[in-house]
């Protein structure tokens, strides 16, 4: 099964995408987690990408893509996968399909997990990450077990750089201009399902189980 989780930040993609990928066995692939582990690493890709996300800008698409083109034909996607954060341009999306195509592939379904700008808003300035293992938390709904302490891997979390209130508004911006016209895009492909995503973490998983099928 192939998916894409479409929303906007902070929406929850991660945290869904996380477990879909558990559930049915497919690899979760998040863009973000991977410039951030570029980031963490000094790659030159990583020193690129941080110029941008620093700023709450998307990376560019020559460098996207061609990361999500390499990912996917790796063997263990060969039944499936679940993208989390691409595509999130029209022309990312456009890729893919092309990709896709030559492989006799495509997607199955894109989820679109919807939630209000003011939600989040307060979701983002509570999240706190592990930048070791990409675990995520938020200080009210799903705080660590010792304060700070990522519970699987013991290293500090932290608020992200880009989820200051700032940089917060303009990826939401963003989103808007940029990535909300995927939801149109894969409509127009029957293939668009979107949840409510407003509502608790388990709730919204039975909701996308239910489209995906036990
Ligand atoms: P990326 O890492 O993808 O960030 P994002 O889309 O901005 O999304 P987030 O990871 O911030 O949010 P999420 O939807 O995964 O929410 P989460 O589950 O964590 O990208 C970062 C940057 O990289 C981009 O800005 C861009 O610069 C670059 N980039 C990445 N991909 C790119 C691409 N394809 N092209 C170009 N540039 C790209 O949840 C958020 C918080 O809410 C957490 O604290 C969580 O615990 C909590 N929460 C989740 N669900 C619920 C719920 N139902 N109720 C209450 N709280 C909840
Ligand atoms: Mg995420």
């Amino acid at each position: 099964m192939k998916i894409i989780m479409l929303g906007a930040p902070g929406a929850g993609k991660g945290t869904q995408a996380k477990q879909i990928a558990e559930k049915y066995r497919i690899p979760h692939i998040s863009t973000g987690d991977i410039f951030r582990a570029n980031i963490k690493d000094g790659t030159e890709l990583g020193k690129k990408a941080k110029e941008y996300m620093d700023q709450g800008l998307l990376v560019p698409d020559e460098l996207t893509v061609a990361l999500v083109a390499d990912r996917i034909v790796e063997e263990d996607c060969r039944d499936g996968f679940v993208l989390d954060g691409f595509p999130r341009t029209i022309p990312q999306a456009k890729a893919l399909d092309a990709a896709l195509e030559k492989m006799g592939e495509k997607i199955d379904f894109a989820i679109d997990v919807d939630v209000s700008d003011e939600s989040i808003i307060n979701r983002m300035s509570g999240r706190r990450a592990c930048l070791n293992c990409g675990a995520t938390y938020h200080i009210v709904s799903i705080p660590t077990k010792e304060e700070g302490i990522c519970d699987k891997c013991k290293n500090p979390v932290v608020l992200r750089d880009d989820d200051k209130p700032e940089t917060v508004q303009k990826r939401l911006g963003v989103y808007h201009e940029q990535t909300q016209p995927l939801i149109e895009y894969y409509s127009g492909q029957g293939i668009l399902r979107s949840v409510d995503g407003m509502r608790n973490m388990q709730d919204v998983f039975e909701d996308i189980v239910r489209i995906l099928g036990a």
